[in-house]
């Protein structure tokens, strides 16, 4: 029998495409390492708040054994500086350069949203372990963007509740002009103005200026009942202790949205002392499931968690429960979607279901200042859910 040259050539193409073909399935069938894109800020006024995202999601994923459904964690990282101009440009590098399977991130509100607009865009599954921007799970919500925070509107809301219930009526609001400030002290004056009560003066600076001085001669000037505001990690610590030194600390109390204490009581020291505030977490919730998890979280990083830490922690919670539902594809959105919005997560702030809209169903704590700790010493607001205004899902 004779082979002809041609007939040769043909097989051996054969040989090298079923080759191929072999490798590629065998590819399909052990995916590889879960790209994990974190996108926080590692510098400026949140640097301490990334960090503690960051560590919380490590803790869970190191509790996983380093896997999420079956695949090995890696982790690409992006300092996002807090700064949305560059948010864009920033959250590419993790989608187009890197090819990440989920991104993580951000802690400032308009960076959340340039993130969710990319992610909504390319499909990039999102998961926003803090920043509020009402819109990331209102009006641009998406079967592939989830948030394991709270969304701007919630802790405002919750505390003009309790300053409406304990007959406080004149207010002056006090915060940075952007989405965070702005969309807190929109949910506390819906409630707290279906309470009875009346905003009498809204003060802004820009973020993250803590040039207070001018800001505080005029809410001594109007003396109001009592102060809301919302400001955050290092410009929360200036706030706090500008607020003391003016002497309004006496005279005019003042309460916030969590964030102006949380992990900030060391360096606000006395100047924090019985302040009140409202936040879905707090120092002295003393379950079982907080213990451990503070336990764990002290002995690896040397720290105590914060609302933060938290945050992050169930992030990567939320995540396993979403990719465990796809045996570990990332891209399958609807599905992921599905499995979290019928579960219960079991996180250290308590148990929390996620809405329609994927945002935490969750209580929001009244909590109160001290030497050591944000301590509970009441519900704000029990199950309380974002209205989502806006997302059509
Ligand atoms: C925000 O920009 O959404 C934000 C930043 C810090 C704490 C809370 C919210």
């Amino acid at each position: 029998m004779t082979i002809s040259l041609n007939t040769l050539a043909a097989r051996g193409a054969q040989v090298l495409a079923l080759t191929a073909l072999a490798a590629s399935m065998a590819a399909a069938q052990t995916p590889g390492k879960l790209k994990v894109g974190l996108m926080l800020p590692y510098t400026g006024t949140f640097a301490a708040l990334g960090t503690a995202i960051e560590n919380g999601f490590r803790q869970h994923v190191t509790e996983l054994g380093g896997k999420i459904a079956g695949r090995e964690v890696e982790y690409f990282k992006v300092d996002d500086e807090s700064d949305p101009s560059k948010a864009t440009d920033n959250v590419n590098k993790l989608i187009k350069r890197d090819q990440v399977d989920v991104l993580i991130g951000s802690v400032h509100s308009g960076v959340a949203m340039a993130m969710a607009k990319s992610a909504k865009e390319s499909g990039t599954l999102l998961i926003v372990p803090n920043a509020g921007a009402d819109a990331v799970t209102g009006a641009m919500c998406a079967n592939n963007i989830f948030r394991s925070s709270f969304s701007n509107w919630q802790p405002g809301y919750a505390m003009g509740e309790v300053m409406a219930k304990k007959g406080i009526k004149k207010v002056v609001t006090i915060t940075w002009k952007y989405a965070a400030g702005d969309e807190s002290v929109r949910g506390f004056k819906e409630s707290f103005e279906k309470g009875g009560g009346t905003v009498v003066k809204e003060l802004n600076l820009p973020f993250p200026g803590v040039e207070f001085q001018g800001l505080l001669t005029e809410i001594a000037a109007a003396k109001p009942d009592a102060v809301f505001t919302f400001f955050a990690g290092g410009g929360a610590v200036k706030f706090v202790k500008d607020y003391s030194a003016a002497g309004l600390k006496k005279s005019i109390p003042l309460y916030g949205s969590g964030f102006l204490t949380d992990g900030n009581l060391e360096a606000q020291g006395e100047a924090a002392d019985g302040l009140f505030t409202a936040l879905h977490y707090a120092d002295s919730l003393d379950t079982k499931r907080d213990n451990a998890f503070r336990l764990n979280y002290a002995k690896t990083y040397r720290l105590q968690p914060d609302v933060y830490a938290v945050q992050g922690y169930d992030a990567a919670q939320m995540l396993a429960i979403g990719l465990n539902a796809t045996k570990g594809d990332a891209s399958k959105s609807a599905e992921i979607s599905a499995a979290l919005r019928k579960v219960t997560i079991d996180s250290p702030r308590g148990p929390f279901t996620i809405s329609k809209a994927h945002n935490p169903v969750q209580d929001f704590y009244l909590r109160q200042a001290g030497a050591k700790e944000n301590k509970k010493v009441g519900i704000a607001s029990a199950k309380l859910e974002d209205p989502a205004r806006g997302c059509k899902l």
